[in-house]
């Protein structure tokens, strides 16, 4: 269910190694709910938070080292993301379970449909500058 497969690859080896990872704390978030491990619960969610927001710095850096040209509306929808994130940072409490699936089920959504509609947009634009 929160597993990375072929049809997320973006052809850019660096990023799709960080949208792995970050299925796998997905992963590990579902774990953590289900298992009512309240800290662990609240740890993971902001590990995960952390690491996307790690990933979006790196993944921006690639794009505008290459120039790509739509960095800016890529940039804007990292940013939304960030912000939407953040209202549930707010809200989130370690024994709020439902919050919890909501924010997970947040993250697979947002995480899948930007892997396809969006990242996958690059890797063209970087593979023929080198980039695999
Ligand atoms: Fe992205
Ligand atoms: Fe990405």
């Amino acid at each position: 269910m929160y597993t990375w497969n072929d049809d997320y690859s973006v052809n850019v080896s660096v990023c799709d190694k960080e949208h792995q990872k970050l299925f796998r704390l997905m992963d590990e978030l579902a774990g953590s709910i289900n298992n009512v491990k309240s800290e662990l619960l609240a740890h993971t969610i902001y590990e995960l938070i952390s690491y996307a927001s790690e990933h979006f710095t790196n993944e921006e850096q690639l794009m505008e080292i290459n120039d790509y040209p739509a960095l800016e509306q890529h940039k804007k929808d990292h940013d939304k993301f960030k912000e939407r994130i953040q209202d549930f940072v707010v809200k989130f409490s370690d024994d709020n379970e439902a919050l919890a699936n909501e924010v997970l089920e947040y993250l697979r959504n947002w995480f899948v449909n930007h892997i396809i509609g969006v990242d996958k947009k690059y890797g063209p634009y970087l593979n023929e500058r080198g980039i695999t």
